[in-house]
């Protein structure tokens, strides 16, 4: 079977992609980073799907370590599929982002992001039916407090893929997937808060965060057949959170 890649698979979006390509028929090899006991959930998710599993610990920081996992899952497994979702954030005000923040927001997101589509692309190319995923942020497009580095990274992955998309074409499609609020680790803290869910609940269309899972199936969707003329874009998983005029 096709092997699928995806970064940051021990949890949250990451971990529902892994599960829904192993649903799909992909054999699924993916990273984790601090939580080896989620990355062994995940592994086992994958098997109970009767294909094959392989996890790395990769930090995405590291540029040797993500190069050299990069290049043998190219070499040894041949891939299909490379979703990159693995990603740090960073919540403060401008004057807590200093130089060191920014630029590990920076490598982590997109610098990684880089060198992850260089080494594993050619693989992709040669599989034919090569498909890659990022993953955006409604930070992408819209502001808000104390992420200047985040939605810069983000808005950096919405660029880079439209033009790897152009790049790669017509060998490998690219798109972008941009959550809106999502209940994973990420968002723990604020999804605590009576008044955000509140908040969440009036001011998106359907009313409530989104699910890993919900994601999960989208990223699975995007790399499949059904979705063979998409390439270059990007599709916001965010509750109608972008489609609404905010004082509506
Ligand atoms: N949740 C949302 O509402 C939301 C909204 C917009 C965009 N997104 C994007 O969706 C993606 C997944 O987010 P999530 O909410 O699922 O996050 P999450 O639950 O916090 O999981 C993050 C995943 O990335 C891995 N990871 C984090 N830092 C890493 C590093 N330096 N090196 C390697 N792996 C690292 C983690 O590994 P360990 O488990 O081993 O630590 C974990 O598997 C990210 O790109 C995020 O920016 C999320």
């Amino acid at each position: 079977m096709p092997w699928a890649v995806v970064t940051g698979g021990s949890r949250g979006i990451g971990a529902a992609a892994c599960r829904a390509l192993a649903e799909e028929g992909f054999d699924v090899a993916f990273t984790w980073h601090t939580n080896d006991a989620a990355a062994c959930v995940t592994a086992q998710a994958i098997r109970d799907a009767a294909r094959q599993s392989r996890c790395d610990r990769v930090d995405m920081g590291s540029l040797d370590e993500v190069a050299a996992w990069a290049g043998a899952v190219a070499e040894e497994l041949r891939p299909q599929v490379l979703v990159v979702n693995a990603a740090e954030t960073f919540r403060g005000a401008l004057e807590s982002h200093t130089p060191d923040v920014v630029r590990r927001i920076l490598d982590v997101n997109v610098v990684a992001l880089v060198e992850l589509a260089r080494h594993i692309a050619p693989a992709l190319a040669a599989s034919g039916a090569g498909a890659m995923v990022t993953i955006a942020s409604m930070n992408a497009v819209r502001g808000s407090s104390n992420s200047v580095a985040y939605s810069a990274s983000k808005a950096a992955v919405l660029g880079l893929t439209r033009s790897l998309a152009v790049e790669l074409a017509p060998r490998v499609r690219v798109n972008a997937v941009a959550p809106g609020i999502i209940e994973t680790d990420m968002n723990a803290e604020p999804l605590a808060d009576p008044d955000t869910v509140a908040a969440v609940k009036r001011s998106l269309p359907l009313g409530r965060a989104g699910t890993p899972d919900e994601v999960g199936r989208l990223i699975a969707w995007l790399v499949g057949p059904a979705a063979s003329y998409l390439t270059g874009g990007m599709i916001a998983a965010d509750g109608g959170g972008l489609a609404v005029f905010p004082v509506s």
